[in-house]
């Protein structure tokens, strides 16, 4: 059924519009997220940040749909990333751990197969944590993650507390991206572990092409349908093109003190996991 509708969709989209590839989009890095200093060989557009007050209202107007519409559109991948992702911080034996944009604690609740004494999760958008909230309780797992209000650029937290922090599918959606890995980075004990998933860009054709497709064509038309927030959808891609991944990121990641850097693609480039230790 589903693979139907992609169907219909693409065959809609291919025939109503121009496709364009991604290919402008991986460009977009930006040269202030490059704090190497080393110039790009082009010009390169300023990344487009987005107000704080629009993203929660974005999240807090799909909340409600949010985990249907994530496995929906994933094909069910994400679940299969956050488990790798928390799989790769197993060897650190985190006790304590900081899920940050934990939005509705989908990587709190995988992340107590480690068995923390305590996961906190932080999130700007009321509704999503709500949700959050009510799979923590239905779970039981209230005496582990507690879940608050807060941003990632000033985390609600002292300096060296904390032995793993974690982002999935957030740190591209942060207002200051710099300022929130700097948090994170103050946040950490020495040694600590920052694991950080995010969307990310295949490079190579045919997937390039038919991820620009669905993730610029189809994703906002589908997301948009079930959610009645088309606006949400279209953040979403906007947000994936410009970001900064693969070795660009690492980079970043060094400029703000983190060390062993290191990343995993995941199916064919679409996420990637990135760990590294203060
Ligand atoms: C795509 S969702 C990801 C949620 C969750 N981590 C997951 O794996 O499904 C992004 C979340 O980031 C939150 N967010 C966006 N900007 C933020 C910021 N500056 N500080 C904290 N949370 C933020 C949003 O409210 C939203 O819940």
């Amino acid at each position: 059924m589903r693979l139907e509708i992609l169907a219909q969709l693409l065959i809609f989209t291919s025939h109503n519009e121009n496709f364009e590839t991604v290919q402008a989009t991986i460009n977009a890095v930006n040269l202030t997220n490059n704090p190497g200093g080393k110039p790009h060989k082009e010009p390169q557009p300023e990344r487009q940040t987005y107000e704080q007050a629009y993203v929660r209202s974005l999240f807090d107007g799909i909340a409600y749909r949010y985990d249907f519409l994530n496995h929906f559109l994933s094909y069910g991948f994400d679940i299969l990333w956050r488990k790798k992702a928390i799989r790769l911080l197993r060897e650190f034996k985190p006790r304590t751990i900081l899920d940050i944009a934990t939005g509705t604690a989908d990587l709190a609740i995988e992340a107590v197969r480690l068995q923390p004494e305590h996961i906190y999760g932080v999130d700007i958008s009321s509704a999503m944590l709500a949700v959050g909230r009510r799979k923590i309780a239905q779970r039981r797992l209230g005496s582990v993650i507690a879940l608050q209000e807060g941003q990632a650029e000033q985390l609600p937290f002292p300096d060296h507390s904390m032995d793993a922090v974690m982002v999935a599918f957030g740190v591209r959606n942060f207002s200051n991206l710099e300022q929130g890995l700097a948090e994170m980075h103050r946040v950490l004990k020495s040694q600590g572990v920052a694991m950080i998933l995010e969307f990310s860009q295949p490079r190579r054709t045919p997937l390039k092409q038919l991820y620009g497709l669905y993730f610029r064509r189809i994703l906002p038309v589908l997301g948009g349908v079930v959610s009645k927030r088309r606006a949400a959808y279209e953040y979403l891609p906007n947000t994936v093109a410009q970001f900064p991944d693969g070795e660009d990121f690492l980079k970043i990641l060094k400029a703000t003190g983190f060390q062993q850097v290191k990343h995993y693609p995941l199916t064919f480039g679409i996420a990637t996991i990135y760990l590294a230790t203060k």
